[in-house]
């Protein structure tokens, strides 16, 4: 398992950032996901013009990994315009505890990407809600 390189996963994040699509907040946010295998998937906000269906930079990340066969994350880098870097919100926390309980999360302001701040998911959401236990392997789908 590679040891997460977080100034590599911080850099991700911030070029993803670029193509955040925040118009409403203004606050664009790259997210970098660092898998087992030491395959990085980035994500960027998007936002509705129905407020509430905005997604954040980590869950666009954790949905784009999740589908494309991923399933053990080690680091997950959350990068914005915020004093002290973004915190994950709660709702990408729940997932993050689901998906990616292990990853170490790392947070930086963008203007000082040097600077870096590290979790634990258990940490950021203790007591998560988890339903029965999923084994998170990929399906088989047999098409008819
Ligand atoms: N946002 C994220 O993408 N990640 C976070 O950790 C915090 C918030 C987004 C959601 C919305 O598009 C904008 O930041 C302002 O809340």
């Amino acid at each position: 398992m590679p040891k997460p390189n977080k100034r590599q996963l911080i850099a991700a994040a911030m070029r993803a950032r670029r193509n955040a699509v925040a118009p409403y907040s203004k606050f664009p946010v790259g997210a970098a996901l660092l898998t087992k295998f030491g395959r990085i998937v980035v994500g960027a906000n998007v936002e509705s013009a129905s407020y509430g269906l905005t997604c954040c930079a980590e869950r666009v990340a954790l949905f784009k990994a999740l589908t494309e066969g991923e399933r053990e994350f080690t680091a997950i880098a959350v990068v914005a315009r915020a004093p002290k870097g973004p915190m994950p919100c709660g709702a990408c926390r729940q997932l993050l505890a689901e998906y990616a309980p292990d990853a170490i999360v790392f947070t930086a302001d963008s203007a000082q990407p040097e600077r870096v701040r590290q979790f634990r998911v258990a940490t950021l959401i203790p007591g998560a809600f988890l339903h029965v236990p999923v084994k998170l392997t990929r399906h088989r789908v047999a098409f008819g």
